[in-house]
């Protein structure tokens, strides 16, 4: 039998989110009028929004939720510019010109960090770290050499290293030494707080139904209208995709556990960050009062492709017991990131001809970095100072480098949206707290949610951003879309965009 939600261990929410303030800033109602508008109030809205700000604008962040709840409260928040084995690959790709500019881009992003929180006196834990990437895998071992070479290249002094603070032993490590950690709640909603006043705002609960470009723009939700001389998409996926978006990033989900091995942590782990390639897997740690807090990451898959997810986060506990031995799980939460098609994000002018609108999207699981990377380059362009990595993230780009994945990424939502309708099964049983795809010969596909209290809600099961069937996820009890990632309640209503509209209710 699956395992089910019932089973596993942990409180189901983020470190972050169980560790910060609520918020209470009020929806949008009414028209307001700003200089520039920015849709998401995860860490790259806030901080663009705080940089703009800084710079004289007038800014208003519309945030569909809470401000800090998306992707930005379920991260692991690594500041770092180490991604993984990005520089060998960047030059390759790209040259060592554009190579450079992505690694003064993120060395800048914690540089801007540690300027904010001394800047603005915030309270979030910073602290300077080492980041490794590792293999357990000998076959890769060429690869971090090539690494440690592209880390010369690039200006970054990435070392070999075969002394990665872990209780097992690796194939090959390279590492970056300053980098950082934070709590990147208490940081993002200590920047948030200080965005009202002097013609800015903060809207949470409001969601964004439609933005029109013109001069000025246009941005609408329910409540009201905010006009805006530049508009930011900021949303993670962005919303009314106006320039194909959808089709130029894969959405991925992945497994977070918080855990206290019983004999404590490997010497050295407490200020290090690690990103291990093969098997894939995340590690850090976090000061709490009960002492460091050791972050698990892991088992990834494509959104809407994890088969039983629950299953997943026993797999990862499983994984982490094999290697720091008996632990207790204290937190466990997933997280959502946007791969682009050729692995660097899409910040700058949103699409041909709409000179107002700018994105800030596809961070590819280094969004903390990428987050301030994005203020510091939309500010400068909507200010009209020049930016030496404008090029490299221009998000109209065309390049050859993931024209495969281009047309594997078509494949596949083209199979969802063509074949997942004709599946679904035809005779069910609901469980409480449980929810199934089932086809319905005059409503089609139709997603079945049972309450705990035996309540059964019927929802068509055509996600409302391009009607790819969603199905469902046991461990986060939402409905996810595997084409482009939008997540919605078991009542239908949307968690994640680039949907903006629920569930259709049926009868
Ligand atoms: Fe695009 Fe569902 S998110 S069809």
């Amino acid at each position: 039998m699956d395992p089910r939600t019932s089973d596993l261990p942990g409180e189901p929410t983020s470190l972050w989110l169980a560790t910060a303030p609520e918020t209470g800033y009020p929806p949008l109602q009414g028209e307001v009028e700003v200089d520039v508008a920015v849709i998401g109030g995860g860490l790259a809205g806030i901080a663009t929004a705080t940089l703009l700000k800084e710079a004289g604008q007038r800014v208003a962040v519309i945030e569909a939720r809470r401000v800090g709840h998306g992707v930005t409260g379920h991260t692991t928040a690594k500041l770092t510019a180490l991604h993984g084995l990005a520089y060998a690959q960047l030059i390759a790709r790209f040259g060592e010109a554009k190579a450079r500019a992505y690694a003064d881009a993120n060395a800048s992003g914690i540089r801007e960090a540690r300027r904010l929180v001394e800047a603005r006196g915030i309270d979030c834990d910073l602290a300077t770290t080492t980041a490794y990437t590792y293999t357990e895998d000998p076959d890769e071992a060429q690869a971090f050499h090539d690494e440690a070479a592209a880390g010369a290249t690039v200006g970054l002094p990435i070392e070999l290293t075969d002394d990665a603070p872990l209780p097992y032993p690796v194939a090959a490590a390279v590492r970056l030494g300053e980098q950082a950690r934070f709590h990147p709640l208490r940081f993002l909603l200590a920047l948030a707080a200080q965005l009202p006043g002097d013609g800015s705002h903060v809207f949470e609960g409001s969601r964004v139904l439609e933005y029109r470009h013109g001069e000025p723009c246009r941005v609408t939700t329910s409540g009201g209208t905010v006009r805006a001389r530049d508009v930011i998409v900021a949303s993670h996926y962005p919303i009314g995709d106006k320039a194909l978006y959808a089709f130029r990033m894969t959405p991925h989900r992945s497994y977070v556990l918080g855990v206290r091995p019983a004999a404590g942590l490997p010497e050295g782990l407490e200020h290090a960050m690690l990103y291990g390639t093969k098997p894939h897997h995340s590690l850090r740690t976090h000061p709490t009062g009960e002492g460091p807090l050791l972050l698990v990451g892991g088992e990834g898959h494509v959104t809407g492709e994890g088969g039983n997810t629950a299953e997943r986060y026993l797999r990862l506990e499983e994984w982490a017991r094999r290697r720091f031995g008996a632990l207790e799980v204290v937190y466990r939460w997933s997280a959502q990131d946007n791969r682009t098609l050729d692995g660097v994000p899409y910040i700058g002018r949103a699409a041909p001809g709409m000179r107002h609108l700018y994105v800030a999207t596809g961070f590819g699981g280094w969004g903390m970095t990428h987050g301030l990377v994005a203020g510091l380059l939309l500010r400068d362009l909507i200010v009209e100072r020049p930016n030496p990595w404008e090029a490299l993230y221009e998000p109209r780009r065309v390049n050859l480098h993931g024209a495969s994945d281009l047309v594997g990424m078509g494949v596949r939502a083209t199979r969802h949206l063509l074949f997942d309708r004709l599946a679904g099964q035809r005779s069910w049983s609901v469980p409480p707290g449980q929810g199934v795809v089932v086809r319905d010969e005059e409503d089609g596909s139709v997603a079945l949610y049972r309450a705990a209290d035996g309540t059964l809600t019927r929802l068509s099961a055509a996600c409302t951003h391009l009607g790819c069937i969603v199905g469902w996820n046991d461990a986060e009890k939402s409905w996810d879309c595997p084409c482009h990632g939008s997540r919605f309640e078991p009542g239908g209503a949307v968690i994640q965009g680039p949907a903006v509209r629920p569930l259709k209710k049926l009868g």
